[in-house]
């Protein structure tokens, strides 16, 4: 089963005070999924924003909602981010001693469970827990702030999920210094879903479609050598 190819903006670089109209225009210019970035400032040192403005965001658009949790603990805020209308819910394998839980939490919630592993934190980390995901995000920076430098070292790390999950249909999710020059790689290696910040938010509204454009094409390319 060969997952689609999604390419997922980070509101994380978006103008908030204007965020619907943000979300707005990249679900304009193309975008398959909208990523909101959760950040506590203790799990990651920055801090983002709650589940009430993931609910101010939801009517801006239809798109699916991939919410990425970097908080710690996450559990007792799972419900508030499934009522707000996230649609993933991706919680850090490291943020607290039970992911099981964590993700048996998520799916009795009616909603799609995803890990992340930061770049430090072994593919392996999954094994036990593959039948209860949905997605699995390899972080390609340390997580925190938008606008950092690939790990080329993640490459290694996505080709060893791809092969862990052995065709289950399970996402593999990139998130971190992805641009037209990184997209191929990742999807060479076997990424589906690509996140990017930085690399669509920029240039003003009427860049979005063609900075899209441009890491799906380099995306596309990647895929189609590989079958
Ligand atoms: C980083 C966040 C990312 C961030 C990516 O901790 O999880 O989603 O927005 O930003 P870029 O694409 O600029 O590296
Ligand atoms: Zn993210």
């Amino acid at each position: 089963m060969v997952q689609p190819l999604r390419i997922a903006p980070s509101i994380l670089s978006a103008d908030f005070a204007r965020l619907g109209a943000e979300i707005a225009a990249v679900d304009e210019a193309g975008a398959d999924w909208i990523h909101l970035d959760v950040m506590d400032g203790h799990f990651v040192p920055n801090i983002t924003f709650g589940p009430q403005f993931v609910a101010h965001a939801r009517p801006a658009t239809q798109k699916h909602f991939d919410v990425h949790l970097m908080i710690a603990p996450a559990d007792p805020y799972l419900e508030a981010f499934a009522a707000a209308g996230a649609e993933t819910i991706t919680v850090h394998a490291e943020a607290g001693p039970h992911l099981d839980r964590s993700l048996q939490t998520i799916r009795d919630l009616g909603k799609r469970a995803g890990v992340a592993l930061n770049p430090a934190t072994p593919a392996v980390a999954i094994e036990h827990v593959l039948d209860r995901l949905d997605l699995v995000l390899v972080m390609t920076v340390n997580p925190g702030f938008g606008g950092q430098a690939f790990i080329p070292a993640m490459l290694e790390k996505i080709a060893q999920v791809k092969a862990m999950i052995a065709g289950r249909e399970i996402d593999i999710e990139v998130d971190g210094g992805i641009t037209p020059d990184t997209a191929g790689d990742v999807a060479r290696a076997g990424a589906n879903v690509l996140v990017a910040g930085s690399a669509i938010f920029k240039g003003g509204t009427s860049a979005y479609a063609g900075n899209i454009a441009a890491i799906r094409t380099a995306a596309e390319a990647a895929r189609g050598e590989s079958c």
